[in-house]
């Protein structure tokens, strides 16, 4: 879906900002919002750049920079850092060979730190795209990731 597209589907309010970039996040397998893009949502609904960076980057689920196909959110909350015996973000770094805030080279999957997303009673928890997973083990962590390699999810 191309951005006009995207816009069209909002009245041109700030209050849908948020919907809006998460759409255009969301419309590439490069999950990001350009500056041009930026820009034009900005102007579409009357504010000023600076307040879309702003939004974007309080909203860890968005990003100005391209990353995978799947991007992977470790929750490092303290509900998750304590029930974390296994450590689920050396396993996805040992599994996937890369550090936070990188891509892997075939562009599939980005890894990323966020604050809570809400599952704190079933920690460790993470995020891939807009999937959550919870109660993790070490086992279940390498089965999402090969299940995601695969073409499975
Ligand atoms: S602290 Fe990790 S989901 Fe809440």
């Amino acid at each position: 879906m191309d951005l006009q597209t995207i816009l069209s589907k909002y009245p041109p309010q700030p209050q849908y900002l948020i919907e809006m970039l998460i759409d255009v996040d969301d419309a590439t397998e490069q999950h990001y919002v350009s500056e041009d893009e930026l820009r034009t949502i900005a102007a579409y609904v009357g504010v000023r750049d600076s307040q879309v960076y702003s939004v974007m980057s309080f909203y860890t689920m968005l990003s100005t920079t391209p990353r995978g196909k799947y991007v992977i959110q470790v929750c490092k909350d303290v509900p998750c850092y304590l029930n974390d015996d296994f450590n689920v973000l050396k396993t996805i770094q040992d599994e996937l060979a890369i550090g936070i805030g990188d891509t892997t080279p075939d562009q599939l999957f980005s890894l990323e730190l966020t604050a809570c997303i809400g599952c704190c009673d079933e920690a460790p928890a993470m995020r891939v795209n807009h999937e959550t997973y919870t109660n993790l083990s070490d086992e279940k962590v390498r089965s999402i990731l090969e299940s995601y390699r695969s073409g499975l999810l």
